[in-house]
């Protein structure tokens, strides 16, 4: 996720911000830059990499001033560049922003802007904020932002610097995060605490839709229509590794708590308003494009790979294309039976690991037409594949993939809908229903966080059992695959996921008195079938937990405990479905005393076969 900083005060200006971007480096990004106003012109220094390339350039041609922002840039919009990166400015070089988050319209204010000779030099939805506000200006800076807010639409953070102001930042933001430092004779601004607690304590937390005006003497906070705001000073008692983890204990439960943004921002933009259609711009196909295509072949690793088979009865069920999926390691050796007429999907949160590279590589040599669904532009998958999907998690931390995860069912879930709508085997009524499911998704899985007493206290209960199991049949086979996988990679528990039918053929022989099992039961057209399966492991005195959807009143006297998730669609309820699973994983490996951000024998990217 990208970085702000900003400056204002009696201190070198850039010397804050480079300290204060290398201490939102471990966020992740591509690309940095700094923009400092002095004598009434702004200068920008950018370089693509590692910030230790933009302190080169800093060292080597210095930024003096006492008035600064500073960005580090996560790529979404665009390839990670020099170019590309933030801060950006108008032709004049009158204004200069660094923002976080998506401008869900920017092309429309982009092709005006044109239309009336503004020239741009980025790829980035960002560079229409510094246009938009020259265009707008009439001397009033504040006007200006204001104006310029009333044209933007999305999920913004941003800070604002202008020439002819040099006394003054603005900042605002909406659906991101966004903090003042209060300084004695300066100010600060950083989209996380780690960036100014050495310098201040004190603080504003920004709320949507307010403005601040920071000078170096004072902070100014009004709403969207100009009224004061007053603000409580909110004191960070949390140590400089507490503030990275935005005062959460691991960056995997900070990242679970993040889906609903990762969600929102994913969704962004792509779906119709009257949510009726998914509207895939980066892809732009036509029935043509899918017209020759008879079967996709869906290949990743792990998680991905989890995601991958929870894609296959997205698709087959709406598009009604026969859907393949294989583990990348399996599919690169097995000479497989792909063609021109394939569509083959590679997902990867990292674009890095490297059998799903091979794998694509190799799709790619038999003719099939590529797609990579992943969370890093500009990695070699998103370079390597003909097309790219991606989705908009923000850097994964964390070993165990958590939103990486939840955001890319939300984009297969999206391409299923895309494909049927493409084909003509979708229904126009079925599709607005799941789309405004989708739309819904974020604020349902707040609904989820309200049940982490219950969670907390099964893991509790069942941290120290050795073996687990997770049942589910349909899409619920595949999301109990992903509750099992993160159980045992961060508690070390062995867990197991099987196909509620499956049991009888074998596993049952592992049921005995006190085992816990997972039951989940999101999927209405199976349910009769899978409360059988928890009848046969609770005759075996199994202690079951059961996964169900809000309404159900059943479920509860077959099992010993439920958790339900908000009702929506059996496409999105495993979505749901997955996230008390995930905290189930963390609290069980908190019981046991494990490294949950850091589980032994894993690396976050596997790079190497
Ligand atoms: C498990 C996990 C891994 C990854 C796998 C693929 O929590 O994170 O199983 O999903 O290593 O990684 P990417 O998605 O980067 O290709």
């Amino acid at each position: 996720m990208c970085g702000i900083v900003g400056y204002i005060g009696f201190e070198d200006a850039s010397t804050f911000m480079m300290e204060g971007l290398s201490k939102l480096e471990y966020r992740g990004y591509d690309s940095a830059g700094i923009a400092v106003a002095n004598a009434g012109k702004i200068k920008v220094q950018k370089r693509v990499g590692r910030l230790a390339n933009l302190e080169a350039l800093v060292k080597e041609n210095p930024n003096p001033g006492h008035i600064g922002i500073g960005h580090t840039r996560w790529a979404t919009h665009g390839r990670p560049s020099d170019m590309n990166a933030h801060p950006h400015t108008d032709e004049k070089g009158l204004f200069a922003v660094v923002h976080n988050g998506i401008i869900e319209n920017y092309l429309p204010i982009k092709e005006e802007l044109m239309k009336k000779g503004y020239h741009f030099k980025s790829e980035t939805d960002t560079e229409v904020v510094a246009h938009l506000l020259a265009d707008l200006y009439d001397g009033d800076f504040e006007g200006t932002v204001r104006r310029m807010l009333n044209r933007i639409e999305g999920s913004y953070s941003l800070v604002i610097m202008c020439a002819e102001a040099p006394d003054r930042l603005i900042c605002t933001k909406k659906d991101n995060p966004l903090v003042i430092g209060l300084g004695k004779g300066e100010n600060f601004i950083a989209s996380d605490i780690p960036a100014i607690i050495n310098h201040t304590r004190d603080t504003y937390i920004m709320n949507d839709g307010e403005v601040a005006v920071l000078m170096k003497d004072s902070v100014t906070i009004t709403d969207r229509d100009g009224n004061p705001v007053n603000k409580e000073v909110f004191h960070v008692s949390w140590n400089a590794e507490a503030a990275e983890k935005g005062g959460y204990e691991h960056f995997m439960l900070k990242e679970i708590y993040e889906q609903p943004k990762a969600i929102r921002d994913t969704l962004t933009g792509r779906i119709t308003d009257d949510n009726s259609q998914v509207v895939y711009e980066e892809l732009n196909w036509t029935p043509d494009t899918i017209k020759n295509i008879n079967r996709i072949l869906i290949t990743a690793c792990g998680t991905a790979y989890h995601a991958g088979l929870v894609a296959k009865y997205y698709i087959e069920k709406l598009a009604r294309i026969p859907v393949e999926v294989d583990i990348a390691s399996e599919y690169r050796y097995r000479n497989p039976l792909t063609d021109e007429h394939t569509l083959a999907i590679v997902i990867s949160q990292s674009g890095e690991t490297s059998d799903t590279l091979a794998a694509l590589k190799e799709a790619k040599r038999l003719g099939a037409k590529t797609l990579a669904v992943t969370n890093v532009v500009g990695s070699s998958i998103s370079r390597e594949a003909d097309q790219v999907i991606y989705t908009l998690a923000g850097p994964e931390i964390a070993v165990a993939s958590t939103k990486a995860y939840t955001t890319q069912l939300v984009a297969l879930l999206l391409l299923a809908n895309y494909l049927g709508q493409l084909n003509g085997r979708l229904d126009g009524q079925v599709e607005k229903h799941i789309l405004t499911n989708l739309k819904e998704l974020p604020t349902l899985c707040h609904e989820i966080f309200e049940t982490v007493d219950d969670i907390k206290a099964f893991a509790k209960h069942y941290g120290f059992k050795e073996d687990a199991f997770f049942l589910g049949r349909s899409i619920d086979y595949a999301v109990a695959m992903e509750g099992a996988l993160k159980l045992k990679e961060i508690s070390y528990i062995h867990a197991e996921a099987y196909a509620g039918g499956e049991l009888k053929h074998g596993t049952l022989a592992l049921i005995e008195e006190g085992v816990p099992v997972i039951a989940l039961a999101t999927q209405d057209d199976v349910r009769e079938k899978m409360m059988s399966n928890v009848k046969e492991v609770k005759a075996r005195d199994a202690i079951v937990i059961g996964i169900g959807v809000k309404g159900d009143t059943e479920l509860e006297k077959y099992v010993d405990h439920t958790i339900l998730v908000p009702a929506a669609d059996s496409f999105t309820e495993p979505i749901l479905a997955v996230i008390p699973l995930q905290l189930l994983a963390y609290y069980a490996a908190i019981t046991r005393g494990a490294d949950v951000d850091k589980p032994r024998n894993l690396a976050k990217s596997v790079t190497v076969e």
